[in-house]
């Protein structure tokens, strides 16, 4: 199951997420498992300190670097100067000379700021540095001001999405703007496992002989959404890599969508502790 990027850029819609996966041998395990079991597509950031496992896991996996679709994400608005040697950091410790998708992690509170780093974005992906470029957590309001400079429009908005936030309006307007949207925290913090998600959701796994995960997750692939749930459990990576062949009916959709809530259970881009740089 792939989706193609505005830019004609392919994707794989069902990756890995690394999120809170400690650097080190589990991560490089995690991976490693993960693309064993036929993952091809692995989310990471340059916050997660991860990066150096996650290349050592691909480069041992043998699979040809083309066939892997790698994100990552810029740690933090700095100095041009700073942000890029943050970027060709990453290459390095992931041990390859492309990225595939590279989104700014936090949209700053200062807009300036953002259309600066966007910049600069742009400028790594006409030299074909990236294969695409995108952002993570970005408001609608914060990417309007973003578009007011940019020469690109970005391809790819990661946020945090899943049964409880289904960002409806904010994916209308992505929709329009042919920009991807790519769902983060899909099992909302175990909330989908408990509460009125729990008990709506396991009716639905039941009765397709699968599990709340899986349904979370074949929610979100059948609305076009990229998923990328995060687990450093094998049996967890392999029940979760299943969900492609899960297929939900329109109600189960209906009902996975009338238990949208608005409810936030990571930080709110409006209000995050990230703001103006003084340097
Ligand atoms: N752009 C951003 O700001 C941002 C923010 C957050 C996340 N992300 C990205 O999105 C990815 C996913 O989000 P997330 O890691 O925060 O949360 P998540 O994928 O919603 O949930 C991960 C948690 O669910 C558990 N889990 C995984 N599969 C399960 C299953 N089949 N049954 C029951 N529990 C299961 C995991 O446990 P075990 O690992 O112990 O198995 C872990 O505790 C991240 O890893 C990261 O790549 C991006």
């Amino acid at each position: 199951m792939n989706i193609t990027l505005a830019n004609g850029v392919v994707m794989p819609q069902l990756g890995l997420g690394t999120f809170l996966v400690p650097d080190g041998n589990v991560a490089y395990e995690t991976v490693l498992h993960a693309l064993k079991v036929g993952y091809r597509h692995i989310d990471t950031a340059q916050m997660y300190k991860n990066e150096e496992s996650v290349g050592q896991a691909i480069i041992d996996s043998k699979i040809p670097r083309d066939q892997i679709f790698i994100t990552t994400k810029q740690r933090g608005h700095s100095t041009v100067e700073n942000m890029l040697k943050s970027f060709e950091e990453s290459l390095i410790k992931l041990k390859t000379d492309y990225v595939d998708l590279y989104l700014i992690h936090w949209p700053n509170h200062d807009k300036k700021i953002n259309q600066q780093t966007w910049s600069l974005f742009e400028a790594l992906y006409r030299e074909k540095k990236v294969r695409a470029i995108g952002i993570s957590n970005f408001q609608r309001h914060q990417i309007e001001d973003l578009l007011e400079t940019a020469t690109i429009v970005p391809m790819v908005d990661q946020v945090e999405l899943h049964p409880g936030l289904s960002q409806v309006p904010l994916k209308k307007y992505l929709d329009s703007k042919k920009i991807q949207i790519e769902s983060y925290g899909p099992f909302m913090k175990g909330g989908v496992f408990e509460g009125i998600w729990g008990e709506a959701l396991s009716l639905i796994a039941n009765k397709h002989q699968a599990t709340i995960a899986q349904v979370v997750i074949a929610w979100g692939l059948k609305k076009g959404i990229l998923m990328i749930p995060k687990s450093v459990t094998k049996e967890r990576i392999e029940e979760n890599f299943k969900a492609k062949d899960l297929r939900l009916d329109d109600s189960d959709i209906q009902t996975i969508d009338e238990l949208n809530r608005g409810k936030r259970v990571y930080t709110d881009p409006d209000n995050s502790p990230w703001g103006p740089y003084t340097e």
